[in-house]
This record gives C-alpha cells, structure tokens and sequence, in this order.
C-alpha cells in the first residue's frame, strides 16, 4: 500500500478549503503544492500563503513542489510558513548537496525532483542528503498531462541505486497517476502517489483517494 499525496493544483482554486478537507477524509496522507515561477515552467501557481493558509486548517503534512528557478532564494519564505517537505528540481539548481543541507539545516525534509527526460544515476552521490524524492512522469508545469511510462525503468533503477549505497529514501511518482498506472507504480515500488486530477478532478475526492489507497 502506497501513500497519497493529493496535489492542490487540480482543485477549484475557489474551495480549496473544503476539497482538502474531503481529501484528508478520504485518507490522503500529505498535501502536494505545486510552486511555479512561470519561469522555469510557464505557469503560475501558489506561494506562501498558501502553505500558512493550508497549515490552519489541516494536520496532514504540506509537501511543497517547487517548480522554478533559483530555488535557494525561496527556503526561509516557506520554512517561516510551516512547509514540512521542501522539493526542488535537480536540473534548477547549481549547488544541490549544499542546498539540501540548508534545507534539512532549517529543520524541513530535504526533497529532490528529477524529471522526465532526467536520468537517476546521479542519486548515487545524493542519496543520503536527500529524505524525500519525485520521480516526474510528467514534465513540470501543468497538471493532466499524459504519463510518461519511462518512470518505470527509473524507479527500478533508483531501487537498485538504494540497494547498492545502502540508504532508503521513500519514492514518490508524480504526474499522471490514476488508478490504472498508481497500480502499476505500486508494484514497481513507489511509495507515494502524487495525484492532482484523479483526486480534484473528480465527483468523489475522498473516495477517489481510498481508491489509491487501497491499490
Ligand atoms: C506538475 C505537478 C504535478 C501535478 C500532477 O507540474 O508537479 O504535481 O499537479 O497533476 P496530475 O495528477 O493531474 O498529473
Ligand atoms: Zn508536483
């Protein structure tokens, strides 16, 4: 059984509120927010209100997604509004070992996103910096795109990569995850589930997330 992560930016920006609401209800385990620069991506999302806001009125942990460029410049922002989880790309940062140390320095998990047309190898020297990982099957920037099934061979070789230095860090998969390729992904291994569409996009949040739960 994996965890679900339900990610905020396939919800009515109007209730947000009372769709996280209906989403914890359903079991979800953390909360997914998608931060973009329209930059790095071409998107706009959230910022740190969002996170202080969001810490009101739920208990699950806040695991922020950031999708943009320069990303060093944005960890006391969301330290000081309660993120619990702080992800950035591999590919938007110059110094990675270093930023990752100031992240866990500060008192957050340290989250490393690797996207789709990005290979794993590097995770050999990361991997005992990093407590949280993203393997993107999807490029980032919006949700509902189709699923890159490449995520595949990358979860196995990220598997082995664990095995042979030892360090385990929890997998989550993000983009395109419904019930069919969350299946598929639990048992090639994931951990975590991310989902925006599946989850917001849907009649039934709570229960669309007790379907992933329960794959
Ligand atoms: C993409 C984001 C994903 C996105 C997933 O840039 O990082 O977290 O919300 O959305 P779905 O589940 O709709 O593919
Ligand atoms: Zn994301």
């Amino acid at each position: 059984m994996a965890k679900v992560s339900a990610s905020i930016l396939a919800c009515d920006q109007t209730r947000i509120g009372e769709q996280v609401r209906a989403a914890e209800q359903g079991g979800a385990d953390l909360l997914h927010v998608d931060v973009m620069d329209g930059v790095y991506v071409e998107n706009l999302t959230f910022g740190p209100q969002m996170v202080r806001d969001l810490k009101k009125i739920t208990k699950l942990p806040v695991s922020v997604h950031m999708e943009l460029l320069m990303p060093e410049r944005y960890l006391p922002m969301f330290a000081r509004a309660g993120a619990d989880i702080l992800t950035f790309q591999l590919d938007a940062c110059n110094n990675p070992i270093h930023f990752l140390k100031e992240i866990r320095k500060a008192g957050l998990k340290a989250g490393l996103g690797i996207g789709p047309a990005y290979g794993v190898e590097n995770l050999r020297y990361l991997l005992h910096h990093i407590d949280w990982l993203i393997l993107m099957s999807v490029e980032p920037g919006y949700g509902g795109q189709n699923f890159e099934a490449s995520v595949f061979e990358k979860l196995r070789r990220t598997r082995e990569l664990m095995a042979e230095t030892g360090i385990t860090v929890p997998i989550s998969v993000d983009g395109g995850v419904n019930e069919e390729t969350g299946r598929a992904l639990v048992r090639a291994g994931a951990d975590v589930l991310i989902a925006g569409s599946y989850i917001f996009g849907s009649g039934d949040i709570a229960g669309h997330v007790g379907n992933l739960k329960r794959l």
